[in-house]
């Protein structure tokens, strides 16, 4: 399973990077709010940083605009993925971008059948957002289940990328699944490396070592 992180936190993606966590970035309109940052100034730091996609948003909603933005942001560097909404606009705009040659990521998906005219419409990748489906009291999860099904029962070679992941256990039950690719806030691909056992394994492991009086080094 590849993972993006969910940020336009520069440092954050440094730090994830040097540890081999990081395949690709995804950031939206939010995020580059939240960074508090141009969005060209901190795409390319991050194309800087990152060898794999990094999602772009593009934020025009009439197809020819989506396009114009689109070329502009993918002159920021050779791997930026254009996202786009899943719109009737957006999967026109997908369908001459993808026709191009460059990466596209068909955000804000909600449906299986919305997953379905994305592939259609050649997207590199398909966004659906598990946890804001969770939020509105449906399954996230079966989501990504019936996507991975149609995308396999028709040999679909669009990548489904897990996003609005925000727990461990999304992480855990999408890659059960066989989602392509996940993408997460840099918080929850740090958790998912601790477990209330570790902790308490190592603790006792310390206390124990303390007592043989020995030193490795
Ligand atoms: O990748 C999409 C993601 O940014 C949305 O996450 O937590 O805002 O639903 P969230």
């Amino acid at each position: 399973m590849k993972f993006f992180v969910d940020t336009a936190d520069v440092q954050a993606i440094a730090e994830l990077n040097d540890l081999g966590m990081v395949d690709g970035v995804t950031t939206n309109p939010s995020l580059i709010l939240k960074s508090g940052r141009d969005i060209v100034e901190v795409t390319k730091e991050i194309c800087d940083i990152v060898s794999g996609p990094v999602s772009a948003e593009v934020v025009a909603t009439k197809a020819e605009d989506m396009i114009a933005e689109g070329r502009r942001l993918a002159e920021i560097a050779p791997n930026i993925a254009i996202k786009l909404p899943l719109t009737w606009d957006g999967l026109k705009a997908c369908k001459v971008l993808t026709g191009e040659g460059r990466m596209v990521n068909v955000t804000l998906c909600f449906s299986a059948n919305q997953a379905l005219v994305a592939a259609k419409a050649g997207a590199s990748f398909i966004s659906p957002f598990i946890g804001r489906l969770d939020d509105i009291n449906l399954d996230g999860m079966e989501l990504i289940r019936d996507i991975r099904q149609i995308y396999d029962n028709y040999g679909f070679e669009t990548e489904i990328l897990a996003a609005s992941i925000r727990t461990v256990n999304h992480a855990a039950q999408a890659a059960l699944i066989g989602a392509d690719v996940m993408t997460a806030p840099p918080e929850v691909i740090r958790k998912l490396a601790s477990h209330p056992l570790t902790d308490a394994g190592l603790a006792q492991f310390l206390k124990d070592w303390e007592k043989t009086g020995q030193k490795i080094l």
